[in-house]
């Protein structure tokens, strides 16, 4: 019920969307958690918050509002893959960091992870620059299609084998602005095939 009436209060922009998987009050309620964890682990040492533009946009915005220690934001942007062929390909840096990270303690945020491929390469890159430490904060995790085991500090829900959108995860950039996450209609994506 309370899912169909978010669905209904975002017409246009929800229009294709089959059902709502979280509401934005569950999403928020759990970032609030894990930003009082966070807050918590990393008191006294001024921790920097790297995230992957465009996906982490919404989570790491409301993340950070709920800290109550200090902290500095940056952003890195890597080439995409196809969702529909789950064409992983290369994972590109299109965008580095603007702060030198050595000594620093860096907590990565991402929005999904699902293979773990375009995590795996970008902590592979920050580990080479010596951070005090490196550790991953992820909103969502999609376990099914896991193909290389990435330790995560804190996670905020597992999701089922979906390909879903809503805050922040786009499909063809559409949808990432909902604050819901939910699941698309199969026409959506079928209507897309072989385009
Ligand atoms: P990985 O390299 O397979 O872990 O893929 C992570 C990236 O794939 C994310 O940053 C998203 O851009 C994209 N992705 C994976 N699953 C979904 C989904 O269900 N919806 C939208 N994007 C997704
Ligand atoms: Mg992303």
């Amino acid at each position: 019920m309370e899912n169909q009436r978010e669905l209904a209060k975002y017409g246009e922009a929800a229009a294709g969307i089959r059902q709502v998987l979280l509401t934005s009050e569950q999403i928020q309620e759990r970032i609030r958690e894990m930003a009082r964890a966070i807050s918590e682990d990393y008191a006294g040492k001024n921790p920097l918050f790297v995230g992957v533009l465009k996906g982490v946009l919404f989570f790491m915005a409301d993340l950070l509002r709920h800290l109550t220690i200090p902290a500095e934001v940056d952003f890195i942007a890597v080439t995409s893959y196809s969702p529909e062929t789950r064409d992983k390909g290369f994972v590109r840096l299109v965008k580095d960091l603007e702060t030198p990270i050595e000594g620093r303690h860096v907590l990565f945020v991402e929005d999904v992870i699902d293979t773990g491929l375009t995590l795996h390469y970008l902590l592979r890159t920050l580990r080479a620059r010596n951070p005090a430490s490196l550790e991953v904060c992820v909103l969502f995790d999609k376990p099914h299609h896991r193909l290389i085991d990435i330790p995560l500090r804190y996670k905020g829900f597992e999701l089922p084998d979906q390909f879903v959108v809503g805050y922040g995860l786009d499909y063809r950039e559409r949808f990432r602005h909902l604050p819901f996450v939910g699941v698309l209609e199969p026409e959506v994506l079928e209507g897309n095939k072989g385009r």
